[in-house]
């Protein structure tokens, strides 16, 4: 016998209010159909004043919780993923934990940015396989609309507000070696930094700092590094994209993904696409994307998922997890 992490329940939230492509253009020479025709995105959603990246991680962490069946009582593990949070310390889990009610257990957040979902799902895999938790609510949201330029046409029209979230639960399993959250191939490039990153800081400039990306070298870096880790787990389980059920792909570009799919054999049919409402929402917009894939009867129990993102660092990885 083994511990083994499975998914027991998603949940997402996305703030009210929503700017179009349309609304978008109005502020920087751009247009509805560019931001289509090269993302694939046709709106985002904005925080509103006040809202903090904890409130919508508690919002999202609430859906999963219900989803699951399982109370607050019995979380012991918060692993967040943001770029954006509320302070600088303490970590924005902790936010979460105390708007939750959880008075135990422990709460911390991750920071790699767009794969942020996935180094945090990792993270908490391992330590509730470890036993040192038994139930984890694994989070990623953000309030990234807070750190554009929205003078910057090549980085304002790509991303919007929001949060995902997965609540996992350790069992001591002996049964298939594909079940419950599976394996995982993350990986980072620091020499990289300078082609997607903001420039501000608490060490730097002691200011927050906007986000700066050379957008057609991170594209191509993205298919090849996101390519490469999903090979690592074909290799590892001896799997291929015609057994996969679901491709639940980070959220940046349509093309990006149709790219890897493509690349990596897996059926158009299977990818969830999701960027054309909500555009890239960083270490959101995985949990974003699942939690519409299970929503909508697509995604159902036993099903297995693949998962992948690419972010600033560069960092970048991919999961698999049946559900
Ligand atoms: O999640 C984190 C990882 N980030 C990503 O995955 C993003 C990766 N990159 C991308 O998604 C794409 O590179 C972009 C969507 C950012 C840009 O698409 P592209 O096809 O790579 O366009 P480009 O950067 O090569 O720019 C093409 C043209 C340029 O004009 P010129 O130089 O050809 O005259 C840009 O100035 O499009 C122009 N452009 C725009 N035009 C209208 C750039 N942004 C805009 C815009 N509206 N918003």
């Amino acid at each position: 016998m083994a511990r083994r992490s499975f998914i027991r329940g998603t949940g997402g939230y996305l703030p009210e209010r929503v700017l179009t492509n349309d609304d978008l253009s109005a502020l920087v020479e751009t247009s509805d159909e560019w931001i289509q025709e090269r993302t694939g995105i046709k709106r985002r959603h904005i925080a509103a004043e006040g809202e903090l990246t904890s409130d919508i991680a508690t919002a999202a962490a609430r859906s999963a919780l219900e989803a699951a069946g399982i109370p607050v009582s019995d979380v012991d593990l918060i692993v967040l993923a943001t770029t954006t949070p509320d302070q600088t310390f303490p970590a924005t889990a902790t936010a979460v934990q105390a708007k939750l009610g959880m008075t135990g257990g422990a709460a911390f957040d991750v920071q790699a940015v767009c794969s942020g979902f996935l180094f945090a799902l990792a993270t908490a895999d391992s330590m509730l396989k470890q036993g040192l938790f038994n139930t984890a609510l694994v989070i990623g949201a953000e309030t990234f609309t807070r750190i554009l330029d929205w003078s910057d046409r090549g980085t304002c029209v790509l991303f919007g507000d929001g949060g995902g979230a997965a609540v996992l639960q350790a069992e001591e399993w002996d049964g298939d070696k594909l079940a419950g959250v599976i394996t995982h191939h993350i990986r980072t490039d620091g020499t990289k930094s300078d082609l997607l990153y903001v420039d501000g800081g608490v060490s730097s400039t002691g200011t927050i700092g906007h986000v700066r990306m050379e957008g057609n070298r991170v594209f191509r870096h993205a298919v090849t590094n996101i390519s490469s880790a999903i090979q690592s787990i074909y290799d590892e389980t001896g799997l291929t994209g015609d057994d996969i059920d679901w491709f639940v792909p980070h959220q940046a570009n349509k093309r990006i993904l149709d790219g890897v799919a493509k690349k990596m054999n897996i059926a158009e049919e299977k990818v969830i696409v999701t960027v054309q409402e909500h555009a890239n929402t960083s270490a959101a917009s995985i949990p974003l994307a699942l939690n519409h894939a299970v929503r909508s009867g697509r995604a159902k129990k036993g099903d297995l998922i693949l998962s992948e993102a690419m972010g600033g660092g560069f960092s970048w990885g991919a999961s698999l997890f049946r559900l």
